[in-house]
């Protein structure tokens, strides 16, 4: 962690959406140019919100829900979000597959499930290393479509970039809303569960057997006029992303009125505060959450709901530091914790995070991210995951929750709605060999559609049986 033995602990002094700027800050940007960062910068404050107060503060209403056990959050996308995924088809795939896994997740979970798009502005990533050696060369590693190309040609950062992201984030959930409005997610249209890849014929009549449930339960609330409210034409999807760029988040943080119910996180008189406009969700990554640092530093003064990666290397003193910086009046639903220790690691970091933050008063939603500590290297260097390492993890976490008189609040998944092979596993029996038949990712190995809609399938049952055992 880098010191900073000359400043202040951050939640001591003033918070402006600029006071990052005095924090030792990771991930940070060089841009050759930097008049045309400014000219960026401004445009970027003078472009309208992307996401509204109103918005922002139903999602957080709703995962104060998922903290107390009574709702489900299932967040899922892409890991390097392109431009070029700004067009109908992926959006779309991506909105029904997010759809029928929460169909099945409240069907397995008995509870509402929230939904949240890693989406619409997931174009920034983190690397451990600056640069990457391509054929030889040591380039410039690619940090997203924010900030530099995948081309080899691209990968100086060019400011344009910012500017470019507000656009496709913006057009991207101008066609969510719409696709939405128009009954892209009505379940009175009959939904494609596609099973006939399952090849284990006791397990395809297990997952048919769920879809049968559901597809009787909706065909029960249309025969008895259950459905006539609305609630089967739309549903909510909200948008989020890692808060990486603070430049850019900074650009679109605005001091706007509350939305009338809503009692603030932060200390204001004027009826205003801070909303992040660019997404209704942002979170803090694993590399970017040091204490002292800029990101924890801009994250402490927004209204919006947060997330926080936590990783094998997070001691649970500093967990609790962590939450008691960005959520000093431990508002509930404000915080979400996002655990990604890898499988073999939860048996041993998961409870005593769990007791180290029941005992610190917080009240947090606790996420399983079951993808970013089981990444492997295949022997001729891909990189993927197991499905039953990911599934593995979740139910590891579903267990020690339990365990610990504590519940898991929902699943944080990079996934596609794309038939990709980049992990392995799962009934469609993807085989290392297999990888490179269609492999698109230009980051992280994401789940395709079969296999996010069969981890759901596996995380309902587990859910049933619990509430099965507990009958007994
Ligand atoms: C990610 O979510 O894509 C990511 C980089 O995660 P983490 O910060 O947990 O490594
Ligand atoms: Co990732």
């Amino acid at each position: 962690m880098a010191s900073s033995i000359a400043i202040a602990p951050a939640s001591s002094a003033e918070w402006t959406p600029s006071s990052w700027r005095t924090k030792p800050t990771k991930q940070v940007v060089t841009y050759d140019d930097p008049t045309a960062v400014t000219s960026a910068l401004t445009k970027l404050a003078r472009l309208p919100p992307i996401v509204t107060p109103t918005e922002i503060v139903r999602l957080k209403s709703s995962l104060k829900d998922a903290a107390l056990g009574k709702a489900f959050l299932l967040q899922g996308g892409d890991c390097a979000e392109l431009f070029s995924y700004c067009s109908d088809e992926p959006i779309d795939s991506k909105i029904k597959l997010l759809l029928q896994m929460s169909l099945v997740l409240i069907w397995g979970s008995n509870k509402p499930v929230i939904r949240i798009g890693r989406m619409a502005g997931q174009f920034a990533k983190p690397r451990s290393s600056p640069t990457e050696k391509v054929d030889g060369k040591e380039i410039p590693s690619f940090r997203g479509d924010i900030l530099n190309g995948f081309d080899v040609n691209e990968r100086k950062p060019d400011p344009e970039r910012l500017v470019s992201a507000y656009f496709h984030s913006a057009t991207t959930l101008n066609y969510v809303r719409g696709q939405l409005a128009s009954g892209i997610a009505d379940l009175h249209n009959p939904l494609d569960w596609g099973l006939g890849h399952v090849r284990d014929k006791e397990l395809q009549t297990r997952y048919q057997k769920i879809v049968h449930s559901i597809s009787d339960s909706l065909r029960f609330m249309r025969t008895i006029g259950a459905d006539t409210a609305g609630q089967l034409q739309t549903v909510d999807l909200y948008t989020s992303h890692e808060g990486l760029v603070l430049e850019y988040e900074q650009s679109l943080t605005r001091k706007l009125k509350h939305p009338g119910s809503h009692s603030p996180s932060t200390n204001c008189t004027d009826g205003k505060g801070w909303y992040n406009t660019s997404a209704h969700f942002l979170w803090i990554g694993d590399r970017t959450r040091q204490i002292d640092g800029g990101h924890v530093e801009y994250f402490r003064g927004i209204e919006n709901p947060i997330g926080i990666k936590v990783g094998p290397s997070m001691k649970n003193d500093e967990l609790v530091e962590l939450l008691d910086i960005v959520n000093p009046t431990k508002e509930i639903g404000k915080v979400t914790l996002i655990t990604r220790y890898g499988e073999e690691k939860v048996g041993a970091m998961l409870g005593p995070h769990i007791e180290a933050v029941k005992r610190s008063g917080h009240v947090v939603v606790w996420q399983c991210d079951p993808m970013h500590g089981n990444t492997r290297s295949t022997p001729s260097g891909i990189k993927t995951r197991h499905f039953s390492s990911i599934f593995s993890e979740l139910s590891s976490a579903l267990r020690i929750h339990r365990d610990h008189n504590s519940f898991l609040g929902g699943m944080h998944l990079e996934l596609t709605g794309e038939a990709v092979t980049e992990c392995v596993g799962g009934s469609v029996e993807l085989g290392e060999e297999d990888l490179s038949l269609n492999y698109t990712s230009y980051c992280d190995p994401r789940l395709n559609e079969k296999q996010a809609l069969e981890l759901a399938f596996l995380v309902a049952g587990h859910y049933r049986n619990d509430r099965n055992d507990r009958r007994i």
